[in-house]
């Protein structure tokens, strides 16, 4: 038999960024969820999708929006994430809501935000695929909120070549990752503790 849970366990290994999707309904009410199913698909030209599921409340207003933007988080936005995965909730209450250039509802602080127009949608099982043409985009020097395991995670970048060679490790590169893993779990565990 198929398990489902084994199989969500093993999706999960995949390493994503974290999106919030926006649009306006036909009153011009801004609707949002967090995504992770966000992928990019074609240069040229500009192509990007994401899936939701057929059980949303907000599948109607994405159905007919438009214009839709696709809000990569930033580290620091991850109350952001969950706000937006509520179900039902008022998620935009108290905050300033503005548009981008394509229309839809715009939320700060993002690593980056892709405005686009609608072009179609797939079935896709129990979600609904939709391909948008990004008409603009925008991009700034903030680390990117990640998702894996179904636990909130931060970018480690590994060693370069060269940050090898100049330690001497360049033979022992995995000691050396793996170390600065341990480190790094360290350091955060140290700053939980301190803001106790
Ligand atoms: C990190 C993360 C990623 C998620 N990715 C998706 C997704 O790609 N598609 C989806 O339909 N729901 C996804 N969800 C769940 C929705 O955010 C959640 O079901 C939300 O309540 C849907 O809002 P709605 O019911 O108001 O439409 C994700 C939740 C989290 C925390």
């Amino acid at each position: 038999m198929f398990d489902a849970q084994a199989f969500r366990d093993a999706l999960g290994s995949f390493v994503t960024g974290v999106t919030i999707v926006t649009a306006r309904d036909a009153d011009g009410q801004p609707f949002g969820l967090t995504a992770n199913s966000f992928n990019s698909v074609s240069l040229d030209p500009p192509m990007v999708l994401w899936s939701l599921s057929l059980q949303s409340g907000t599948l109607p207003v994405f159905r007919d929006a438009e214009n839709w933007a696709v809000h990569v988080l930033s580290a620091d936005q991850q109350g952001m994430s969950d706000r937006f995965a509520r179900a039902g909730a008022d998620k935009f209450a108290g905050l300033a809501v503005s548009d981008g250039p394509e229309g839809a509802p715009l939320i700060e602080g993002y690593a980056a935000r892709f405005g686009c127009r609608a072009r179609f949608e797939y079935e896709g099982g129990d979600h609904a695929i939709f391909l948008g043409e990004v008409v603009d985009f925008d991009r700034r020097e903030a680390e990117p909120l990640i998702y894996h395991s179904g636990r909130y995670g931060r970018v480690m970048r590994a060693p370069t070549g060269e940050d090898l060679e100049r330690e001497g490790l360049a033979e022992r590169s995995d000691d050396a990752l793996s170390l600065t893993a341990r480190g790094h779990d360290l350091l955060a565990a140290l700053q939980g503790l301190a803001k106790r």
